[in-house]
């Protein structure tokens, strides 16, 4: 696992192998296993990113638990300033449940305080977040997720559902920008 690849105009090389990813999810599955049993969470994974974390998370998990599908979109509004979201296609009543949000990476935490704030307005019992990468050193916002799989420094990743222009989501392992 040593090949350098091609996405449209940029090279990127391997960076976190597919075994390292699945012993991080694990680590992580068997934390929530712990910490959440009884509480029947529900798993809300934000699209597209998230998808193959969450297929993965989700199947090492043995409580209760559901999972349903959201994302996030810019606000298209009279003011399209691109720096307001908004949650689409959250069906499920949270009401007093336990939800928790499951997130390809952290990164300004930009989107995910936004998500939060939405998500708080439907009255859920607590809110946990769950992301497959975190990037401490590029936060801009006091957001802190509880289940974070592998931190990594700020530079530019791709694969296993992080993409590049919507490119490289299907690789297995993740592969980081070459300078
Ligand atoms: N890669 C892909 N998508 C992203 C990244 C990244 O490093 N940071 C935020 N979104
Ligand atoms: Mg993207």
């Amino acid at each position: 696992m040593d090949t350098k690849i091609k996405i449209k105009d940029r090279f990127f090389t391997p960076y976190i192998s597919r075994e390292k990813i699945a012993e991080a999810v694990g680590h992580i599955a068997s934390q929530i296993n712990k910490e959440l049993a009884g509480k029947n969470p529900l798993f809300l994974c934000v699209l597209n990113g998230a998808f193959v974390f969450a297929a993965d998370l989700f199947r090492e998990l043995t409580i209760e638990s559901e999972i349903s599908f959201i994302r996030m979109k810019s606000y298209e509004g009279m003011r399209s300033t691109g720096e307001v979201k908004q949650i689409y296609g959250l069906q499920q009543d949270i009401t007093d449940r336990t939800v928790v949000v499951v997130e390809d990476i952290v990164d300004t935490g930009f989107t995910i305080q936004q998500l939060m704030q939405q998500l708080k307005a439907h009255n859920p019992k607590e809110i946990k977040v769950a992301t497959l990468l975190f990037k401490p050193d590029s936060l801009k916002c006091d957001v802190k997720p509880d289940y974070v799989a592998l931190s990594i420094p700020p530079a530019f990743i791709v694969g296993y559902g992080l993409d590049y222009d919507e490119q490289g989501r299907n690789l297995k392992d993740i592969y980081v920008v070459a300078e």
